[in-house]
């Protein structure tokens, strides 16, 4: 594996492969002294264009607990506010003998666009747009394997699918390792031609529930919205799409909840809900950190790889 780019680019070998090392990076996460310095010497850069508090501390920890040398670079605090390119700044921190470059971008495709032009080191895709998301699904992918495995399990994914880049990596996941999605969403926040992806849709939540075995919710992205009106106002969302514990209570029994956060508490999954039993949303984070060890150390080499 050169870059990490997507879930498409992968085969469900290396998936397989990536969630398994993952998990043997669980133990050393919990233990008092996390340091495995398999990375030594190595260099990681996180270059941020949009928020985050997950991906981007993640990947710090992940390096850091493998010895590497991390950078956290947010694209407000560099040389992109005078005007530098988005390859420019790719090539000067090349220049710099980075190993991995950890990119996220609010466009799509900006992290192929750098992996084609660099000539040495990996380039990590950490969310382009709406198009990939592959750390955040290796990191779900870890979390399924704890609880049972994925194999023949229905998972419904629930809500603003149009701007997630997580819904769409998962879509690659699900073809390549065997599980089936479910897209569940009002008709104007499903994506055009959403029949192409080949999976069940559909716009009434409490029929998606029914069989599912894991709820998957997703941020309503108000931010990518551009003013926008979606849906009538997010009191109405969360009556139509909002994940409710009395809802919930209508799942099948054992069904899990799954949200890759932020979550909007109160607009698509109530507070009960994000801290109840059922809900993985913070084994997801933990898992996230094990998730980028594994792929730190697939990119960079090293003896767990
Ligand atoms: N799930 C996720 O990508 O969260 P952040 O935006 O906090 O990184």
């Amino acid at each position: 594996m050169r870059h990490l780019l997507g879930i498409q680019e992968l085969s469900a070998e290396e998936i397989c492969k990536l969630v398994e090392l993952a998990r043997s990076f669980l133990a050393l996460s919990r233990r008092p002294v996390k340091k495995a310095p398999i990375l030594r010497g190595k260099t990681v850069i996180n270059l941020f264009f949009e928020p985050s508090t997950r991906t981007r501390t993640s990947f710090e920890i992940a390096g850091k607990r493998l010895g590497a040398d991390v950078v956290n670079l947010s694209a407000k605090a560099s040389a992109v506010e005078k005007g530098e390119t988005l390859l420019d700044t790719a090539r000067t921190l090349q220049a710099m003998n980075a190993d991995v470059i950890v990119i996220r971008h609010r466009l799509a495709g900006a992290p192929h666009l750098i992996a084609q032009h660099l000539a040495r080191g990996a380039v990590v895709n950490a969310g382009d747009g709406a198009h990939e998301h592959p750390t955040q699904v290796l990191a779900d992918l870890v979390t399924l394997a704890e609880h049972g495995g994925w194999e023949g399990k229905t998972i419904a994914i629930v809500g603003d699918i149009a701007h997630s880049r997580v819904a769409r990596s998962h879509l690659w996941a699900s073809r390549k390792l065997g599980y089936r999605v479910r897209l569940v969403a009002p008709k104007t926040l499903l994506p055009a031609e959403v029949e192409r992806f080949g999976c069940e849709v559909f716009t009434d939540l409490d029929a998606a529930i029914e069989g599912a075995d894991v709820l998957y919710m997703l941020r309503v992205q108000t931010e990518r919205l551009e003013s926008r009106a979606l849906f009538p106002s997010l009191r109405e969302y969360h009556e139509a799409y909002g994940l409710t514990k009395a809802r919930l209570a209508r799942a099948k029994k054992g069904c899990l909840v799954m949200h890759p956060g932020p979550m909007n508490r109160g607009v698509e999954i109530a507070s009960e809900v994000a801290d109840g039993l059922a809900s993985l949303v913070l084994e997801q984070v933990e898992h996230g950190v094990a998730a980028r060890m594994a792929v730190l150390v697939s990119l960079c080499g090293g003896e767990a790889s």
